[in-house]
């Protein structure tokens, strides 16, 4: 075993897949569950969309956390992995017919809605079935996040939530509509976001619409912050835990909750990124023109955050000890994108070596494909393997 990884096991079993270390995840966990905890109103859904592996979400689910999901597929694996009904919520620009019918069926805490004609249908698709549906509504808060251009969410340009001056008039709506219980508001600002500043405009923005309601004798329940919490995926082993910490301490400090209201979390990345690696078999190296290359039997197909996002995800060769060379680590795939990473220091690569790409436990096995007719990559648990 070399690090944390059974290696010989791992020699065993057909590459690539993921690898999810599951003392990592029950720390992040327990971490989250006791951090959160310090506020007795703090409630924190695991956002599926990061990982919706039923082993890893049934892991979570024990923890007690909700389920924020995007999907009618989505809830159905949040309900398959025994999240409560009661503690899912359901967002998503474009929520189609069956997906909303579906939620009401299980009767989900609450929808996030993006928009007025997404309110009407869901009145309507309640009133078929003599139901009242909870929703709260998504507001673009127009605030900025320092982090990738896209995975930003919040500001008036992008196609998220229901913009600033329309607030008023959606709430008075849902007002009047029978089928309708208006529950609060959903904000989400965007993702890998490590400058706690950024929470603290979100705050100040959410002080502000909260004043404004107030005046108006609105009052709501519930306000959800999304999700968002970065982490290092330069230094894993150094950050294996977010920090949650000066996270949960960011709002306790910045937003002003009414008595009575809870504050709710979507977090994906930081509950899920860190358990996780892509192991994979190095399956030539080549020699370039002044370069060489580590070319594996993973690709973007099964990673594609490098390819989409220009993500860096630390990557080792955790099958040799021999002095470090430098590589461009690629993949198979028949696109010039499909590469990991350039000029990667690895101990000194041969054919058959294991490879890690670490940091790959959030969108990582989510996001694979089956481009070039590819297989989609197993996930497996240490629970599993050791
Ligand atoms: N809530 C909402 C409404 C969201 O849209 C998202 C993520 C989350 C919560 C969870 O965010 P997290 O805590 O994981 O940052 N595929 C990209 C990330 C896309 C994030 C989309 N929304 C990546 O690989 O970086």
């Amino acid at each position: 075993m070399k690090g944390s990884f059974p290696i010989d096991k791992f020699r065993e079993l057909r590459t690539p897949f993921y690898y999810y270390d599951t003392d990592v995840l029950q720390k992040t966990l327990d971490d989250v569950c006791a951090l959160a905890g310090n506020y007795y109103n703090y409630e924190v859904h695991y956002a599926v969309k990061a990982n919706a592996n039923h082993k890893v979400l049934s892991i979570i689910r024990e923890k007690g956390l909700g389920a924020d999901c995007v999907s009618g597929g989505e809830v159905r694996a949040a309900v398959k992995a025994g999240f409560p009904a009661s503690k899912i919520v359901f967002a998503g620009v474009g929520k189609a017919d069956w997906e909303i019918n579906l939620a009401l069926d299980y009767d989900i805490f609450c929808f996030n809605v993006e928009s007025v004609p997404e309110l009407q249908v869901i009145n309507e698709l309640a009133a078929a079935k003599g139901k009242v549906a909870s929703v709260a509504f998504r507001i673009n808060p127009n605030v900025g996040a320092h982090t990738h251009a896209n995975i930003t969410t919040g500001l008036a340009e992008n196609k998220f939530g229901i913009s600033l001056e329309d607030m008023d008039g959606v709430i008075d709506l849902a007002l009047t509509l029978k089928n309708i219980k208006f529950l609060g508001l959903h904000f989400h600002i965007g993702s890998q976001i490590l400058d706690m500043s950024d929470f603290v405009a979100l705050s100040k923005r959410i002080n502000e619409l909260q004043d404004k309601l107030e005046a108006r004798q609105i009052s709501i329940g519930h306000i959800n912050v999304g999700g968002g919490l970065g982490i290092d995926y330069k230094n894993p082993n150094g950050n294996l835990i977010p920090d949650f910490k000066s996270y949960f301490s960011t709002y306790a400090e910045h937003l002003k909750l009414r008595p009575g209201q809870a504050l709710h979390f979507e977090l994906g990345r930081a509950i899920v990124g860190q358990c996780g690696s892509l192991i994979s078999r190095v399956l030539y190296v080549k020699q370039g023109a002044n370069k060489q290359f580590a070319i594996l039997d993973a690709g973007m197909t099964d990673l594609i955050r490098p390819a989409l996002y220009q993500a860096h995800h630390k990557i080792e060769n955790i099958t040799s000890e021999e002095a470090a060379e430098k590589y461009d680590v690629v993949g198979p795939i028949c696109e010039s994108s499909d590469v990991f990473d350039k000029a990667v220091s690895l101990n000194k690569v041969k054919r058959g070596d294991l490879i890690a790409l670490r940091s790959a436990g959030a969108y990582g096995e989510i996001m694979a494909s089956s481009y070039n007719c590819r297989e989609l990559p197993h996930g497996y648990t240490s629970a599993e393997l050791i």
